[in-house]
């Protein structure tokens, strides 16, 4: 299959170009699209045939349900069977936006859509592009994280080319997303409400409008994999075996400093993850060694600028990983606001190596 790709401007897409696309989803097509979060590969949700399409470019596991994409809240309706008060609440306040909605599904959406679930994942995205597309095709749309499966979610359409051309019918290309992290997941069917996933709406904006909502523990239970499969496997896993370091940042660096020379002295090619501050601190520990070039370090954002920090998050774990290093030592942005997100995305990429540093 030869994949289109189609430049759209982000603040105005050309109404033909949207229209096309709408079309192409429309006849069970896939289409690549942006939104505020990450690139997203939308197919027809309402269309089995189509939706299988997703599942088979990807090499997702047909166990990981997808979200369903919405013009706006009032098509909850078509697809749920219940909108609890507070659900209803945090939409009113935060759609469009990065925030998904787990409620409990009406028969109209596919079981294949859900993983065979009986909650749907709803979203109303924010992006132009984005809301132009469902708006115009007029269908609800489904719609993962545009990369192959356990590949680090997509920022720009280059990303989404190097998963899956070949693969899909088009790729509309409007630059680098927003907010760079996908959205954050909040699942009604329980109650209290629980946050399944943390994104790029933060725990703090959700807490203050519901209070007595939880953050699902780190470790998934067995309840909790039946309730978001696609919690439990291997995501945004590198080709390089990633390490994960916590604690004050001055003990970070440190240690990082010690293990990025025990690592070159094996004859490892290291790379280093990191916000900028980090990354200064250690420049005299890599100016020593990167002689060899056995160093690679990518920067994501600051300490002090953490959605900078998610906006260039996936592309320097991709990039950093292409370099062809052997391991990655990545230090923890924290676990305020959007840094959250990041360290779970981190946490899920280390697959349990996690470093915590405490002062010696
Ligand atoms: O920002 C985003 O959410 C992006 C853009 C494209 O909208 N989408 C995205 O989709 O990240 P995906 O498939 O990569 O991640 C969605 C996750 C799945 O891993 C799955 O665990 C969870 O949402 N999910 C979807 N439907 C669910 C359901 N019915 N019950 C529980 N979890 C669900
Ligand atoms: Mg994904």
């Amino acid at each position: 299959m030869k994949t289109r790709i189609v430049r759209v401007d982000a603040q105005q897409p050309d109404p033909a170009v949207i229209e096309e696309a709408a079309a192409a989803l429309r006849e069970g097509k896939l289409v690549a699209f942006p939104t505020e979060t990450v690139y997203g590969l939308g197919a027809h949700a309402l269309d089995e045939a189509a939706v299988q399409k997703i599942f088979d470019a990807k090499e997702r596991p047909a166990t990981d349900p997808l979200i369903v994409h919405i013009a706006h809240v009032g098509q909850v309706i078509q697809c749920a069977t219940a909108f609890p008060a507070n659900a209803r609440k945090l939409a009113l306040a935060f759609w469009a936006g990065p925030l998904t909605l787990i409620l409990p599904k009406k028969p109209s959406i596919p079981d294949l859509v859900t993983a065979g679930l009986p909650n749907v994942a709803l979203r109303v995205p924010s992006h132009r592009v984005a809301r132009a597309l469902v708006e115009t095709a007029g269908i609800p749309i489904a719609a993962p994280s545009a990369n192959r499966f356990s590949r680090p979610s997509p920022t720009t359409a280059a990303h989404v080319k190097a998963d899956l051309e070949g693969r899909i019918d088009l790729i509309l290309d409007a630059g680098a997303t927003d907010i760079g992290l996908e959205s954050t997941i909040v699942d009604f069917s329980v109650d209290p409400p629980v946050v399944r996933r943390p994104g790029g709406l933060t725990f703090e904006q959700i807490h203050s409008l519901v209070p007595d909502v939880v953050l699902a523990a780190g470790q998934a239970t067995a309840l909790e994999a039946q309730l978001a499969p696609g919690q439990l496997t291997r995501h945004y896993a590198p080709r390089a075996v990633l390490t994960l370091y916590e604690g004050d940042p001055p003990d970070v660096v440190k240690q990082i400093g010690a293990d990025v020379r025990t690592a070159v002295a094996g004859g490892l090619k290291v790379g280093i993850l990191a916000p900028e501050d980090d990354l200064k601190a250690l420049a005299p520990i890599i100016a020593a060694t990167a002689s060899a070039g056995r160093v690679e370090v990518r920067p994501y954002g600051s300490r002090s600028d953490v959605e900078r920090g998610a906006r260039e998050f996936f592309a320097a774990l991709r990039d950093l990983d292409a370099s062809g290093v052997a391991v990655i030592f990545a230090s923890s942005p924290g676990t305020e606001g959007l840094a959250l997100a990041i360290r779970d995305r981190l946490s899920r990429a280390a697959d349990g190596r996690i470093k915590t540093v405490v002062q010696s």
